[in-house]
């Protein structure tokens, strides 16, 4: 849609940000409801990134996506961050508020669990303990989700773990940590497996996790999404689980900021999944 002088602008920044899935994400929603609006990637370096983020609402943008590395250090730079952001200690989402006040988001609990609804819609966190590998800010927000759904048993299994000990004493009650070595036996009894590590991203080695005392009825969910169906989760098909990708995850996450720069909630569909996915070249 041709610009005009009305035009809404928003945008994703990040070093380097061409692997982003969110142009092509806001910018079918923003065809499919006909609204007046841009978003774009720039590829913003570290040492600009303070400049860009105060001078975005200046020249009219009305928020923008924060990716990889600059999760962390927009925190400081934006006037007010939501609790849940705090938490999870990274920001995904700005929204320019009245007089320009940049409040800092984070999405990516509310992602993961629509992303976990809408491949499994029936998953109750009474189904069972839940098992998550990773101790990372993926994980972070994956552990309030589930926290804050009800899970009430959460084993959080990470390669170093003094980083998990960090996210228990933060999160409190329901995690445990339990150390690598003993990663396989933590599976057993588990309803839910949630893989948040990059193990078996493209270009990185698939998790080393062995499944043999996973119940065949827990469901297994990979955050990664690209290749959509990790090794993690071609194992777990191939012995019975369900199996839940991380591409859901990723694009429910992309909600609410659009909604809230562009006063229209988007909805995530089976056209927009195919649509992101002819971008990913990732097969499927
Ligand atoms: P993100 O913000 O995407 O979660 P991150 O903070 O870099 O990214 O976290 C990456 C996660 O993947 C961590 O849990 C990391 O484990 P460590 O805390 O031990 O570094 C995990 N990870 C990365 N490479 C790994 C590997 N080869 N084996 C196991 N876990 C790995």
């Amino acid at each position: 849609m041709a610009m005009t002088g009305k035009t809404r602008l928003a945008a994703v920044i990040g070093w380097p940000v061409g692997h982003s899935i969110s142009p092509r994400l806001h910018g079918y929603w923003l065809g499919h409801h006909g609204i007046d609006g841009a978003y774009m990637p720039l590829a913003v370096r570290l040492d600009d990134l303070a400049d860009a983020v105060r001078l975005l609402p200046r020249i009219g943008f009305v928020g923008f996506n924060v990716t990889v590395p600059h999760k962390e250090a927009v925190l400081a730079l934006v006037d007010e961050v939501d609790p849940e952001a705090l938490s999870i200690g990274a920001v995904n989402t700005v929204i320019v508020e009245a007089g320009g006040r940049l409040r800092g988001k984070n999405t990516d609990a509310f992602g993961f669990l629509q992303g976990l609804r809408s491949g499994f819609p029936d998953w109750d966190p009474g189904h069972g303990p839940v098992a998550v590998i990773g101790a990372g800010g993926a994980s972070r927000a994956v552990c309030i989700a589930l926290i804050d759904a009800g899970v009430t048993d959460l084993r959080l299994v990470n390669r170093t773990l003094a980083r998990a000990e960090g996210v228990a004493r933060d999160f409190g009650g329901p995690v445990t940590c339990v150390p690598w070595q003993h990663r396989s036996e933590a599976l057993d009894g588990v309803a839910l497996l949630v893989n948040t590590t990059t193990q078996g991203m493209t270009g990185e080695a698939a998790l080393d996790l062995d499944l043999a005392s996973l119940p065949k009825a827990a469901a297994v969910m990979d955050i990664v999404y690209a290749p959509l169906e990790t090794p993690l989760l071609a194992s777990a098909r191939a012995r019975g689980n369900r199996v839940i990708d991380g591409l859901g995850m990723i694009l429910h996450q992309g909600r609410p900021g659009f909604a809230a720069w562009f006063g229209t909630e988007p909805e995530v569909t089976e056209e927009l999944r195919r649509h992101v996915l002819a971008g990913l070249d990732v097969g499927k």
